[in-house]
């Protein structure tokens, strides 16, 4: 049996109140990807068993002074190697995110702005070429191999971390194969995890099913987010109002629990 994924009612209705203040300066509103594991708004995941509680436990602040949070994200950016960041057209789709920060390091600074802890970008021991197509192909490659590309550092004391908020961008409708090597590089047995997404317009597609698979059964996966490629400029909004259905409230980022 897979572990079923919380879902509240209110961070569903925090969702739907995205499109407004995701709007971007050209009047597009933000795509907010709910999961397609979304089943249903009231509390029951897959397997039918109530969840509402879970999240709902966390009252704002109660746990912050024991709840010890990682944010830990793959971005294009920090695994590829521009030579002349100047000659990088950042208005062209293709090419938006191979200078840092990335899409998806955006976010995770938005999650740490407001609910503390520590980042940690995940990185290939061999970089990703920066031009779209040769990094698209490498990509694909890898997917096809189901591979574990071989990652530089480590977390330290992954043990000490309750919570990890897991972000990558969405490559070939699923995770890059690096997010594969960390999650299995570390015991996740009774942990939380929280996936975010930067994606373009193919959503967050197979990703959280990709993530749950690589977990034990004893971790939580929480609703995950996901933004569309030019609407990440203008999330931070969108951002808190998930985390604030998740119950990560204005008062629980680090410093402001007294
Ligand atoms: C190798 C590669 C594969 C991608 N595949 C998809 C895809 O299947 N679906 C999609 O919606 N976006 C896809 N994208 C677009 C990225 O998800 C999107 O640009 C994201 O915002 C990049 O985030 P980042 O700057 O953190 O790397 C792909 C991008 C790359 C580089």
């Amino acid at each position: 049996m897979k572990k079923g994924i919380a879902l509240l009612l209110a961070a569903c209705m925090a969702l739907s109140a995205c499109g407004a203040a995701g709007r971007s300066e050209t009047g597009e509103t933000a795509r907010i990807e709910q999961s397609q594991e979304v089943e249903t708004q009231t509390g029951e995941n897959r397997d039918g068993e109530r969840t509402s509680g879970e999240t709902a436990e966390r009252a704002p602040g109660q746990e912050q002074e024991t709840e010890k949070i990682l944010i830990a994200y793959f971005t294009w950016a920090d695994n590829t190697q521009v030579e002349d960041p100047s000659a990088v057209d950042v208005d062209a789709t293709t090419s938006a995110s191979v200078l840092p920060p990335g899409n998806t390091a955006k976010l995770a600074e938005w999650i740490q702005e407001r609910v503390g802890g520590d980042l940690f970008s995940i990185v290939t021991e061999e970089p990703y070429s920066s031009d779209y197509d040769q990094c698209l192909e490498r990509a694909a490659d890898e997917k096809a191999e189901d591979a574990r590309p071989a990652l530089t550092g480590r977390v330290e004391h992954m043990e000490q971390y309750d919570t990890v908020f897991l972000g990558y961008p969405n490559w070939w409708y699923t995770v890059p194969m690096p997010v594969l090597t960390f999650l299995e590089a570390y015991d996740f047995s009774g942990k939380t995890v929280v996936p975010f997404c930067a994606h373009g317009t193919g959503g967050l597609a197979g990703s959280v099913e990709a993530i749950e698979d690589a977990l034990p059964e004893s971790a939580r996966l929480l609703e995950p987010v996901g933004v569309y490629r030019p609407d990440v400029d203008f999330a931070q909004p969108v951002i808190d109002q998930w985390l604030d259905g998740l119950g990560y409230g204005a008062e629980s980022a680090e410093g402001q629990v007294p």
